[in-house]
């Protein structure tokens, strides 16, 4: 079942125009001092309040001079009508209770991801944001970096061609963690970047996963996604916490050029590749040159477009700001994050099943 577009909220909380919108982080562990930041720097946003059931962390978070109010309380945040809006870094386990009540309470609400801990729970939060007019985002950091910003770009004006395939290495010695598997770590970034940049109608159909626990810590420490898009083409995915050897690589192929994302390049994180195969349609040929191939190769230059410097999470901040103050959705709305969700859920279940092939029904309907 899809979910109906939201309605434009008209009457949102947020000040009027020219005030900065009040906000509140809640979590103040390993991300939460990021927004925290990152909100101080905006314009956009006064930040208000930093929630965390530890308030001595908090404290430490804000250091020694700030004016910002701690609180161990997320109902006493919620009843702040200076607080219009809030930014969630609590464990995704925590995110259906928390998003739910800031919006209850009206307030519009970013949500570090994942959006919500299942399919399901996502979906009551895009709901109720909807019910009420209220902007939901989910914090997709890397869409916002500037490289996927620039494949995005380059894939929407047409420059690659068609995508044939996709190919995604995110490898490392990771933390192994102690509630999720490495799909539901990792996945969620190639994830959200593959919903990001693909072209409007372009989507994913089904997923295949599998994957491997060498190391007898319950759950799966390096696996493999393999889905199909609607076109025909095809996407791989490769997590893993066990590789010594950290690489963080995206190929995206196009029918006309071929584009390499290094991102631990940083002198050239993109690179696009005037190289490919070219295939002459059977119309164009005479019988004899049909039977020869259709295939030539293609060998022209490589071009690094150049990127600007910025911190994705300060591009992240001012879209929220953008969307509440628009009532427009985000980039990365809730319905993204629900996309993300349904192909971890479905990733899953293919892992259980020995890797069968599960086909995605709802979220690109979302
Ligand atoms: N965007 C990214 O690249 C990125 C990177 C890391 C983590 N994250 C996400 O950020 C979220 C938080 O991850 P983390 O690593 O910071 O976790 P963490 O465990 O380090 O911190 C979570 C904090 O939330 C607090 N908390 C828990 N329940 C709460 C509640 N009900 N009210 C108030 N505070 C509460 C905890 O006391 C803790 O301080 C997760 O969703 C994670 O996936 C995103």
């Amino acid at each position: 079942m899809s979910v109906t577009p939201p309605p434009p909220a008209t009457d949102g909380p947020a000040g009027p125009a020219g005030e900065p919108i009040g906000i509140a982080v809640i979590g103040a562990g390993y991300w939460g001092p990021n927004l925290v930041r990152n909100f101080q720097a905006s314009t956009t946003f006064r930040l208000r309040r930093l929630c965390d059931l530890d308030v001595e962390k908090a404290h430490r978070v804000l250091g020694g001079y700030s004016t910002v109010q701690v609180s161990a309380d997320l109902d006493e945040v919620l009843a702040d009508p200076e607080v219009q809006a809030v930014a969630i870094a609590t464990p995704a386990g925590t995110h259906l209770p928390v998003a739910l009540a800031a919006l209850r309470a009206g307030k519009h609400v970013l949500v570090e991801k994942p959006l919500a801990a299942t399919y399901a729970e996502g979906r009551q939060l895009v709901e109720e944001a909807d019910r009420r007019g209220l902007t939901l985002m989910c914090d997709h950091t890397y869409c916002y970096t500037p490289a996927v910003l620039r494949i995005r770009e380059l894939l929407h004006s047409g420059e690659l061609g068609e995508l044939h395939f996709l190919d995604s290495v995110r490898i490392n010695l990771g933390l192994v963690q102690r509630d999720i598997d490495v799909v539901w770590d990792l996945a969620p970034h190639d994830l959200s970047i593959l919903d990001f940049v693909l072209p409007p109608g372009v989507f994913p159909v089904s997923v295949a996963a599998h994957g491997a626990d060498g190391i007898g810590a319950g759950r799966a420490c390096v696996a493999y996604l393999t889905l199909r898009l609607n076109t025909g083409a095809i996407a791989h995915i490769h997590v893993n916490w066990l590789s010594p050897v950290k690489i963080r690589t995206t190929i995206f192929g196009g029918s006309k050029r071929t584009l390499v994302w290094d991102d631990l390049n940083p002198s050239q994180r993109l690179a696009v590749y005037d190289r490919g195969v070219d295939v002459a349609s059977p119309e164009e040929l005479d019988d004899e040159e049909r039977r020869d191939m259709l295939v030539s190769y293609r060998s022209g230059d490589m071009v690094a477009p150049a990127l600007v410097e910025r911190e994705a999470l300060r591009t992240m901040v001012d879209e929220y700001g953008r969307a509440i103050t628009t009532g427009t959705p985000a980039l990365t709305d809730g319905r993204s994050g629900l996309r993300v969700l349904e192909i971890l859920q479905a990733a899953s279940r293919s892992l259980a099943e020995g890797g069968a092939t599960i086909q995605l029904d709802e979220g690109h309907k979302a």
